[in-house]
């Protein structure tokens, strides 16, 4: 359980089959592990991405949606009508320890945006929020990861998923996984 007010989505922007699909999927794993609700993938349509994020839905739980072929400009303009608010990634923009007390703050729904190449200024434009995990070029990854890491305050350690098949037994050494026995009534 994430027990958060809010639906919180990551938009992955201008996705290139060949040259992006370990990243858009690490871009992806880290929104799960992390506690976003989903991804929505912007630019090439790429089915195995889907796949391989899903697979890992299937295993190791959620939920956790996973959109591809989603135009950016149509999705970013219903979020807004639908009254969500726009945190987009940037170098470029205001550090993260300036903001993140207001973005935790309000409960609106939220989507954040990350780029792969040079991102348009019309996202810019759109963002409630231009937030940069500091001024220095490097990783829709690691943005992401530090920015819902600061957003939750840590608590993606306690997150539970749903229907899981398997889990890690946190161990001092080896790997431990066992099987999820489902609840009965
Ligand atoms: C490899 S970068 C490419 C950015 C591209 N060169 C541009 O000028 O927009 C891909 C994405 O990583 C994220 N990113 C990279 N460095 C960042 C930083 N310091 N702070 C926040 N996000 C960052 C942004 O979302 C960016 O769009």
């Amino acid at each position: 359980m994430k027990n958060k007010d809010y639906v919180i989505y990551v938009l992955r922007l201008g996705h290139r089959t060949e040259r992006d699909k370990r990243i858009t999927t690490h871009v992806g794993l880290v929104s799960r592990a992390f506690g976003a609700d989903g991804i929505f993938i912007a630019g090439e349509r790429d089915e195995n991405v889907k796949k391989s994020l899903e697979k890992v839905v299937m295993t190791w739980g959620g939920p956790f949606r996973v959109e591809i072929g989603v135009s950016a400009k149509k999705f970013i303009r219903e979020w807004k009508l639908r009254g969500g608010e726009i945190i987009h990634l940037t170098m470029y923009g205001i550090p993260l320890p300036d903001v993140i007390e207001e973005i935790r703050k309000s409960k609106k729904d939220k989507l954040v945006v990350v780029g792969a190449e040079k991102v348009p200024p019309w996202v810019f434009d759109a963002a409630d929020w231009n937030v940069s995990i500091t001024n220095q070029p490097h990783s829709e990854v690691a943005a992401l990861a530090i920015f819902l890491h600061e957003l939750f305050e840590g608590r993606e350690f306690e997150f539970e998923f749903e229907d899981a098949k398997i889990k890690v037994i946190p161990s001092i050494r080896g790997k431990k996984i066992v099987k999820v026995e489902k609840m009965r009534n």
